[in-house]
């Protein structure tokens, strides 16, 4: 047996393998980078998971909130139905800039709504109900997040809150920085919520170990 290979090559094989990405998403990444946007943005693999949530979901609204270069938006966008909508909120004009240029190199602009502003002040002001919310923005937030998108969604409803485990500092009690408090207090709050039926999937990658929360809307 040779060397095990590490999590980041097991993500490039399967990419290659299952042909996940393409030279369009290639280029959201790339002019993310460009436009100095931190690398932060879903792996392809990852991206690829809720493209797949999207048609399982057979989702029509989806909303989305933390846009950065677009590259999650282009392809749950993608996997919309020509007559569905994203609408992702950003609280940085120069990301929403840069996203609105992905979403129209990808074709997909005229399915997407970026609204630009603090989420807490711009989720108010939606119109529900969302299939799906994606939440992936400043982490101590996800509680808020996570009760305005009940708010905003029907029975059947899913719900992905990104970057819940960071390197396993959710289960160590030690690190009561802001984001793992945030991790810990949207965790409790799903649980505590009769209407949330949840789980936790932990994932190793090219973005090292991390995690989602899945929840559904019960009723
Ligand atoms: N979903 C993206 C990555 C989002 S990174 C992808 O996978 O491609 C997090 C984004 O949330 C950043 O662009 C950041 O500017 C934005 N953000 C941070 N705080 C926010 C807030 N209060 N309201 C809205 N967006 C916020
Ligand atoms: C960070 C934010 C993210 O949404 C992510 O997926 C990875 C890292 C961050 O703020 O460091
Ligand atoms: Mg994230």
């Amino acid at each position: 047996m040779g060397t095990m290979a590490d999590a980041s090559e097991v993500d490039a094989y399967f990419e290659t393998t299952l042909g996940i990405g393409d030279p369009l998403l290639d280029r959201a990444r790339e002019r993310a980078r460009a436009g100095g946007l931190p690398d932060i943005a879903v792996s392809p693999l990852q991206g690829a998971f809720l493209a797949l949530l999207v048609r399982l979901t057979g989702a029509r609204r989806v909303l989305e909130v933390g846009t950065l270069g677009g590259y999650s938006g282009t392809v749950m966008a993608r996997a919309l139905p020509d007559d569905g909508a994203l609408v992702t909120l950003e609280v940085d004009p120069h990301h929403a800039e840069v996203a609105r240029a992905v979403f129209d190199e990808a074709g997909v602009a005229g399915k997407v709504d970026v609204v630009v502003g603090r989420a807490a002040d711009t989720l108010p002001g939606l119109e529900g109900p969302f299939d799906l919310v994606f939440i992936d923005a400043d982490k101590p937030s996800n509680p808020a997040y996570v009760r305005a998108a009940v708010d905003l969604s029907r029975a059947g409803t899913v719900i992905v809150v990104d970057n819940v485990v960071r390197g396993g500092a959710v289960a160590d009690p030690g690190d009561t920085s802001p984001a793992v408090t945030g991790s810990r207090e949207v965790t409790e709050l799903i649980a505590a919520e009769p209407r949330l039926e949840a789980t936790a999937l932990q994932t190793v990658g090219a973005k090292g170990w991390d995690g989602f929360l899945l929840a559904r809307v019960v009723g």
